[in-house]
């Protein structure tokens, strides 16, 4: 039987009606992932939202959880940024930022995420007076918790918001020094046009000094030359977004030869207007071009979906075969900050999955 679809011409079923898109993304959902592009606070759902507002007698614009989620509709990414700002707002306590954290744990859990790579806006803390080690505190609380009770592991990155002066990344990374033990890397993250990756060279070269990774945002609304100074002046490890590399050719050649992995995010690019319409994501582009791209959720609560709802939009949308998908589960393994062996164990599983 054959059934028309707006992405294909045509897509066989089985005698159940069952789409060999159904079974992709049944087989998506079942493969051990790693999440490598998370802003914990962009998992801030509405519910939990209400219930801290409600504990820290903290106002908040809304009256429902309908109400924001109605408020989730942006243009940019600064009319994502401007609210994600504000929702920040009602974390204020240790406990708090260990709710906020075990709720984005289990809920992953089920999407069968296994290692997550989670980035942390201390900015956005300490600017309304919320001190550093309280965020920190309560995400490592929960992310040993996650190792102890599902044995979900996890590496830390703390992001400088690139609006802001490098000043205040500086001083930021001077408040991180007794965590750096806690603390695997830096990401730059925030506002991208008009504030290139070029302006936090120093910050980032204390930060390699101290053994950290790196990994900047960088060709999410920025071009090509924004990448090109996160390669060369900031030396990251791991490129988030990436996607406007595509517009430049030496640039894609390099990306390749030196095999950096890009944390791709479908649904966060189709909220946030950097494509028009996922059937139009370059996400099976990259993967034909030999990027080492990966797919991930970036902020599920704003964006509408965690991990495997991501993965679900771009089989729907786009032309990914078995391998591409296989391909993608293994690459958040190869890009993730784990050891050698680990990534080795992990690639193992895949392999055992049909
Ligand atoms: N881009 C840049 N900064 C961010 C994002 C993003 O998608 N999410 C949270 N901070
Ligand atoms: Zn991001």
């Amino acid at each position: 039987m054959v059934v028309a679809v707006p992405y294909l011409l045509e897509v066989t079923t089985d005698a159940k009606g069952v789409t060999l898109k159904d079974q992709l993304i049944a087989y998506a959902a079942s493969l051990p992932k790693a999440e490598l592009h998370l802003h914990i606070e962009g998992s801030l759902e509405p519910e939990l939202m209400f219930t801290l507002a409600q504990r820290n007698h903290t106002d908040i614009p809304f009256k429902s959880v309908e109400e924001v989620r109605a408020a989730y509709s942006f243009s940019n990414l600064q009319d994502f940024l401007d609210i994600y700002y504000q929702g920040m707002s009602v974390l204020n306590t240790e406990e708090d930022f260990f709710d906020l954290t075990m709720a984005y744990l289990n809920r992953v859990r089920t999407d069968n995420v296994r290692h997550t790579e989670i980035f942390f806006d201390p900015q956005g803390h300490t600017e309304r007076g919320v001190a550093f080690d309280t965020a920190i505190g309560g995400i490592l609380t929960a992310l040993s918790l996650a190792k102890k009770q599902f044995g979900m592991t996890s590496k830390l990155i703390m992001c400088f918001l690139r609006h802001l002066p490098e000043e205040g990344a500086i001083n930021t990374l001077h408040a991180a020094e007794p965590w750096l033990d806690r603390i695997d890397g830096v990401g730059l993250d925030s506002s991208e046009l008009g504030h290139p990756p070029s302006k936090f060279e120093r910050v980032f070269k204390a930060a390699r000094e101290r053994g950290l990774k790196l990994a900047a945002h960088a060709g999410e609304e920025g071009p090509p030359d924004y990448v090109y100074e996160a390669l060369d002046l900031l030396h990251i490890d791991r490129l988030d977004h990436g996607n406007r590399s595509l517009e430049d050719d030496a640039l894609v050649k390099r990306l390749v030869s030196e095999q950096m992995t890009l944390t791709v995010c479908p649904l966060s690019n189709l909220k946030l207007c950097v494509v028009d319409d996922m059937t139009a994501h370059p996400l099976k582009k990259m993967l034909d071009l030999g990027l080492r791209a990966t797919v991930n959720s970036d902020d599920p609560s704003y964006f509408g979906g965690y991990m495997n709802d991501n993965f679900a939009a771009v089989i729907t949308a786009l032309d990914l075969c078995q391998d591409d998908i296989k391909t993608l589960a293994k690459n958040s393994f190869r890009g993730s900050f784990l050891s050698e062996g680990e990534i080795r164990a992990h690639l193992a599983a895949i392999d055992l999955f049909q």
